[in-house]
């Protein structure tokens, strides 16, 4: 039994999105992979190289999804072409394909629904009260305008069809602090400034309804200005860095339509640029050393078409 989680990457509205604002957000190409063999107890191998913290989380949310699903008795390996811990989704991408091969070895069904409550069961132990919109979009592997009104069990996810080829390029800025280190740090200056916080979260939703109306559209231009200005206002809110600034200039001399920090963020994690051909700027970026992939989100031949 095998089953894929891709990653994913918002392209407007991460931060604001925990506390009720609308937020954009893609399936990558890339993902995990989970296997399940039959063995004597429901087990997890953990993969080699990573630090005991992510190790404990990882067993401990592998348990509470095994749990879940009746324990049936398989040994899960995982696989990834996806950067780990760079704001693109890879724990999400993983709790998405564990629950898919524990709810086909407990013979339960794999529908949307139970892949859902299950993922968010494992993104609780990693994230503590993540706003869902990882595991969502990777579960449902199509764009998507999200929103979860605070203290909602589930959020509403509605699928943003783009008339053309909506390509990003991902670009990678060094290791970054934990995302639940970043929001909690966000949390208590919201509390503090909670007027101030609040214009900035309103101001980043209002961005995100306006760039998904351009996706609609196939308007790359607007889309592309309203990722610029939401990395203004996630650079106002304290979230960007000197590294990640330099970065988006590059992305943006080399013909970004738009340029923005995507996940946590904070000091490093990934990029996003939008072109309407990414392959050009991403052998330039390549070729200056920078470690960079493209995806396609949505659009004529994108990930939309390859789920029906
Ligand atoms: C992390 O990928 C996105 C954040 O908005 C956190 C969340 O939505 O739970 C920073």
């Amino acid at each position: 039994m095998t089953a894929f989680g891709p990653g994913k990457v918002i392209l407007l509205g991460e931060h604001a999105v925990v506390y009720g604002y609308a937020a954009v957000a893609g399936p990558l190409s890339q993902g995990m992979t989970a296997r399940a063999k039959p063995a004597d107890r429901c087990e997890l191998k953990v993969p080699k190289g990573i630090s005991k913290h992510h190790r404990q989380a990882l067993q401990r949310a592998f348990e509470r999804a095994a749990q879940n699903a009746g324990a049936p008795c398989v040994k899960v390996e995982l696989q990834s072409d996806l950067p780990l811990s760079m704001g693109l989704g890879s724990s999400a991408a993983l709790s998405v394909a564990v629950a898919k091969v524990l709810l086909e070895a407990a013979d339960r069904a794999v529908t949307p629904k139970n892949v859902l409550a299950l993922a968010a069961e494992m993104e609780q132990e990693f994230h503590g009260t993540p706003s869902g919109v990882d595991h969502t979009t990777s579960a449902r592997n199509e764009l998507l305008l999200f929103r979860r009104k605070p203290g909602a069990p589930n959020g509403t996810a509605k699928v943003l069809e783009c008339p053309k080829p909506l390509h990003v390029l991902v670009a990678l800025c060094g290791e970054r602090p934990p995302t639940r280190a970043t929001v909690s740090g966000l949390r208590e200056r919201r509390e503090r400034w909670p007027r101030r916080y609040e214009r900035l979260f309103t101001e980043i939703g209002r961005v995100a309804e306006e760039g998904a109306e351009a996706i609609r559209e196939g308007d790359l231009e607007a889309l592309g200005d309203a990722m610029n200005v939401n990395q203004g206002l996630l650079a106002a809110l304290g979230l960007s860095s000197p590294a990640i600034e330099g970065l988006l200039a590059t992305l943006r001399r080399a013909g970004a339509l738009g340029a923005k920090l995507t996940g946590a963020g904070g000091d490093g994690g990934a990029l996003i640029g939008l072109f309407r051909d990414p392959r050009a700027a991403a052998r330039a970026l390549a070729r200056q050393n920078i470690h960079c992939f493209t995806s396609q989100l949505a659009g004529p031949g994108g990930p939309q078409e390859a789920n029906r």
